[in-house]
């Protein structure tokens, strides 16, 4: 494998630093955009990444940005491409490559990620724009039914193509199977899915000759459905997530970064705290948030000049305090401190 695979998978979660998901599709951002009375167009979408981008003191924080296709061809309101906005930050710029989650034929209820079709000539075309990583999200769903075998398989399989074909390109593959947290389940019966899913994952990249040292794994925490009466607490969270990364994740990778996966921006930074607080996992554990990173920033700005200030500095502390989450550093009163 080469060096470059590894220095930049290092990287990525270098000590305190995570990953900016800001890889939302149009008809995503477009939703979150709605809810806040901001008109979605590709200016709108441009102006809101190159403040996310140029955030003063976040740079500090964040190793990576993952975009998506819109984002990596556009430039900045002085001219420079916004992968190139980041690289001069030492920022690595990264992209978003799979197509979407789709009705995965036979299973009602649930989705396999596309994607592969014309993959090698895409990852080549956004290698010479700049991105040194990319992003596959494979999503599995929780019923007391499911997932089905087929599902899990299905998706493991597409992740491990995705990753081979990544390295062979020269882009470090951040793996990311995301069990959700929709639904009523309790942290066990997360436990139980998510450690199959990280088995079939593993065994998948094995099979298709996936160099672990060039990839980062971005999963979701051991954590209760939304609508679960009783939800589990940080510390169980925090256990139960690392205990079954332990069981499942080779030594070999270098980093995990979390997804937040609709967990509140404060719940989210605690838990990445709490688990970086128990001694002895092998990798670096760090964030790849999205929502928990862009909430109070998009909120704070809604869409007018006059607070992009404001959306900047609520940008840059939630990097600050995931960052310090990432060394199991952070407090609750710094939150306090900051509001
Ligand atoms: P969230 O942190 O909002 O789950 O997004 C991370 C991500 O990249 C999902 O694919």
């Amino acid at each position: 494998m080469s060096h470059d695979l590894e220095s930049v998978a290092a990287t990525l979660v270098a000590d305190g630093k995570g990953i900016l998901a800001a890889d939302e599709t149009v008809p995503t951002l477009t939703k979150r955009f709605d809810t806040l009375g901001i008109p979605s167009t590709e200016r709108s979408r441009r102006t809101y990444r190159e403040m996310l981008f140029t955030a003063p003191g976040a740079a500090e924080f964040i190793s990576g940005v993952i975009m998506q296709d819109e984002t990596i061809r556009q430039k900045s309101s002085d001219g420079t491409p916004l992968a190139e906005v980041l690289s001069k930050q030492d920022i690595l710029p990264g992209i978003k490559v799979d197509i979407g989650a789709k009705p995965l034929a036979g299973s009602p209820g649930e989705t396999v990620t596309e994607g592969l079709d014309g993959l090698r000539d895409r990852l080549s075309e956004y290698h010479g724009m700049g991105a040194r990583f990319a992003k596959w999200r494979a999503v599995i769903h929780i019923t007391d039914a499911l997932p089905s075998v087929v599902c899990v398989s299905a998706n493991a399989h597409a992740l491990a193509r995705y990753a081979a074909l990544c390295q062979d390109e020269g882009i470090v593959p951040i793996v990311e199977p995301e069990v959700l947290m929709d639904g009523d389940h309790d942290a066990d019966r997360c436990y139980a899915v998510t450690e199959w899913v990280l088995k079939t994952v593993f065994e998948q990249l094995y099979d298709q000759r996936v160099a672990l040292e060039g990839m980062v794994l971005k999963p979701n925490m051991v954590i209760s459905g939304k609508k679960a009466k009783q939800r589990a607490g940080v510390d169980e969270v925090a256990e139960k997530t690392v205990r079954v990364l332990k069981a499942r994740v080779p030594a070999a990778v270098p980093g995990i970064a979390f997804l937040s996966g609709g967990q509140s921006d404060e719940e989210a930074t605690a838990h990445l705290d709490a688990i970086n607080k128990i001694p002895g996992p092998p990798w670096r554990i760090t964030f790849s948030y999205g929502r928990a990173l862009q909430a109070a920033p998009q909120k704070a700005w809604s869409g007018k000049t006059e607070n992009v200030a404001a959306a900047q500095r609520a940008f840059a502390h939630r990097a600050r305090m995931n960052g310090l989450a990432a060394l199991g550093q952070w407090k609750a009163d710094l939150e306090k401190k900051a509001a």
